[in-house]
């Protein structure tokens, strides 16, 4: 670990400022207390690649961090946390039927999505009110009824941690699967993800199989972006907890898939156990549903609880800590585990 005077030193410079000791409560959608022992924000690869390439950042871990709506801190932070703010939107091409867009990683995610919809730009409007920064949206691929962001992903541009080289990705090169990316496999923490490149549509072909979807659509007039945009927070809002309210990670757990035989016999001791056939032999359960037959939905504890509208979802209700949320994701993974068989994966990162 460099002292203190080293990193600080580096405030002389005309990089951005590296500060101490600052708390990620504001930076993260749990909430939770926890601190950085340095932190500095960037807006552009330039001030990027200053503090990346300065020996003295390089002595201790650095951590990208968006929107922090996709983690969950169980200690303070030893090393370098550099926000993500690089801003901006820019048309790149455009025509009768769709346009190409690239914007900045560090864009909130649902005024992006806000944004396209008051354009008549098609294709994101089913991700709408998923907190977060537009940088993280590749990462995990994020998903919501019945839609998922890699199908509007046309590039992703980053830069390479170490080498500070410029790499730009294509969406096949992505190797997007649910909640899943390379930027989660084989790349985590190897690139830091600069702009995202969208490809949407003019010509809308809606999406409205997924469960209510439709039918909240319908109860508003026309199909049209506005009002599935409006259908879908309606429903996150039911559902989920008010990110400005109360704090949490969304999803806490990722939807197991089952193999033929395993469910087989959860059919037969569970009959309305609700799935979705991925393909012949795989079946995705949703985690919600197990953890609520365990009578977990509502549970509290402290500040530390499962949302009571939807189990898959771990909640901050004001001051639980880390460690908190974390000891009570494990125990109902191990109910999950003795009761069904099943091993949830986190969805969260959990540092
Ligand atoms: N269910 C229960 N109890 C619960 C929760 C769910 O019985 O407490 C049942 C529901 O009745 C339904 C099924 O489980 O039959 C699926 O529930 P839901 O439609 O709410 O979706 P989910 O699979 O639980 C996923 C995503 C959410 C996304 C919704 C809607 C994952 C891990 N989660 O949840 O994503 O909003 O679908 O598309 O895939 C997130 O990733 O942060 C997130 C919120």
């Amino acid at each position: 670990m460099p002292n203190i005077k080293n990193l600080t030193s580096l405030n002389m410079s005309n990089i951005p400022p590296v500060k101490e000791y600052v708390s990620l409560k504001p930076y993260t959608s749990f909430g939770i207390e926890a601190t950085a022992r340095y932190f500095a924000a960037f807006s552009g690869e330039d001030e990027l690649k200053q503090l990346l390439s300065n020996p003295v950042c390089s002595e201790v871990p650095a951590l990208i961090m968006g929107g922090g709506s996709n983690i969950l801190f169980t200690q303070d932070y030893q090393g370098l946390v550099l926000h993500n703010n690089i801003r901006g939107l820019e048309i790149l091409e455009e025509n009768e039927q769709s346009v190409v867009i690239r914007v900045g990683a560090g864009e909130n995610w649902d005024e992006l999505v806000g944004y396209c919809v008051r354009q008549g730009w098609a294709g994101l409007e089913n991700l709408s009110y998923i907190p977060g920064q537009v940088g993280a949206s590749p990462i995990q691929n994020i998903g919501a009824y019945g839609a998922e962001v890699k199908d509007t992903i046309k590039m992703v541009h980053t830069l390479n941690r170490h080498s500070l080289m410029p790499l730009t990705y294509s969406n096949a090169d992505c190797e997007f699967d649910y909640r899943q990316s390379i930027f989660k496999k084989q790349l985590r923490g190897k690139r830091v993800i600069t702009h995202v490149v969208f490809l949407l549509s003019k010509k809308p072909r809606y999406n409205l199989n997924y469960g209510t979807l439709n039918v909240t659509v319908r109860q508003k007039g026309a199909v049209n972006l506005t009002n599935i945009r409006q259908a879908v927070i309606d429903i996150r809002r039911q559902k989920l907890p008010e990110p400005d309210e109360t704090g949490s990670a969304g999803s806490f757990f990722k939807n197991p898939v089952v193999d033929q035989n395993k469910y087989r016999k959860l059919v037969s001791n569970h009959p309305d156990l609700p799935s979705y056939k991925l393909n012949k032999k795989h079946y995705k359960i949703p985690a919600g549903w197990l953890i609520d037959q365990l009578g977990w939905k509502g549970y509290r504890e402290g500040d530390a609880g499962v949302h009571p509208n939807q189990a898959l979802v771990l909640v901050n209700y004001g001051n639980a800590t880390g460690r908190q949320i974390y000891e009570l994701a494990t125990r109902i993974r191990k109910a999950v585990r003795d009761h069904f068989g099943i091993d949830l994966d986190y969805e969260v990162n959990i540092l």
